[in-house]
């Protein structure tokens, strides 16, 4: 079976990409390599896939791939992805998830596919309070660009399904954590920061709530609805603990030996949800569950990153002035 994997090069794609050539499928990876994307990622997996850079809003450079890979199933996790960015900078996250997603799925019912996986996200629900979980069948109420431009993605994917009978399948996972994660999210920013014994900003007053999912998690349950979902079905995909983000901080400062002094509260991020949280029924159903327990998964990602600090290092330029703009 052949697949197209887009966002290959991306932190939960390039875990999708090896997991899927250990498992025997023939891969073509399409990553524009923007500054979230890095082909290091895959070093592992070097001649077991096939790689384009290729933008998906660029339909022609696209068909290309189609026409020359003939795939017959397509992965896609290419996105801009960050929520902090997206209220910077809001025109390249509805660019890029929702008119490269357009893209794809024309190319892909031109070109026969026979199963389109369309990554989506918990962020498309909105926010909860303290009680209840998101089931696939609540509405959509999402409330950032990045959001937005995500439940976009996801409903262009029913569209296509309903309209014109693409076989498509959509996942919303919640958030993800683990190795090679781009310092820009929560959990690589502070053990970045806690490591570098600098100041570690928390957004408002840090209570905010996440269903935290390790990445290897993440990555087996795309390929699990990926051979066993069923077409034009929804699978959320839950990670099995319910953290506050000042606990998140507080675990791993633990395990480093740093002092709590480094937490800085920061201005809160505007529009910040306060709680996600999904009920996983339907995905057990196929036989999927995750398996890395928090406390396993934040010690293996922290250990990593003081392994691979030069990675970060290299990308310490945009780091900074990014990290200036958002933590007030
Ligand atoms: N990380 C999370 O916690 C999380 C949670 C739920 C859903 N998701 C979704 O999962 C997917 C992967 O997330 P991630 O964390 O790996 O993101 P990421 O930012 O690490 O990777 C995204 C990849 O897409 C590539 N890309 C961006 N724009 C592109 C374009 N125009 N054309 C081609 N490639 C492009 C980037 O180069 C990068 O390699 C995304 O769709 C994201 O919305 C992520």
């Amino acid at each position: 079976m052949k697949l197209l994997v887009t966002g290959g090069a991306g932190f939960i794609g390039s875990e999708f990409v090896k997991q899927a050539v250990l498992s025997g499928y023939a891969v073509a990876v399409i990553d524009a390599l923007t500054y979230a994307g890095d082909i290091e990622r895959l070093k592992n997996v070097e001649s077991w896939y096939r790689f384009y850079k290729v933008d998906i809003t660029n339909k022609p450079a696209l068909e290309e791939v189609f026409k020359k890979e003939k795939p017959e199933v397509v992965v896609h996790f290419a996105a801009e992805s960050h929520v902090d960015r997206s209220i910077l900078e809001p025109n390249i996250f509805i660019k890029t998830n929702i008119e490269g997603t357009l893209n794809l799925l024309d190319l892909s019912r031109k070109y026969g596919i026979q199963r389109f996986i369309n990554i989506s996200t918990d962020e498309v629900y909105g926010e909860l309070d303290e009680e209840g979980k998101f089931t696939e069948s609540s509405p959509l109420m999402p409330n950032s660009p990045y959001s937005v431009s995500k439940a976009g993605q996801d409903m262009l994917g029913r569209a296509y399904m309903r309209t014109y009978g693409l076989p498509v399948i959509t996942v919303r996972p919640s958030n993800n954590y683990g190795p090679w994660q781009y310092p820009e999210k929560l959990i690589p920013v502070v053990i970045v920061k806690a490591i570098k014994n600098e100041p570690i900003p928390v957004y408002g007053d840090g209570k905010n709530i996440r269903q935290w999912l390790y990445v290897e998690d993440c990555a087996s349950a795309v390929m699990k609805v990926m051979e066993k979902g069923r077409d034009g079905e929804i699978y959320n995909v839950p990670g099995s603990e319910e953290l506050r983000n000042i606990q998140i901080v507080e675990t791993i400062i633990e395990i480093l030996h740093k002092p709590k002094e480094l937490i800085k509260f920061v201005q809160d991020r505007p529009g910040h949800d306060y709680r996600y949280a999904m009920d996983s029924d339907k995905i057990e159903k196929l036989g999927w569950y995750p398996k890395t327990k928090f406390k396993d998964g934040i010690r293996e990602t922290i250990n990593w990153y003081i392994n691979n600090l030069t990675w970060v290092e290299n990308k310490m330029d945009y780091l900074s002035k990014f990290w200036a703009k958002v933590y007030k």
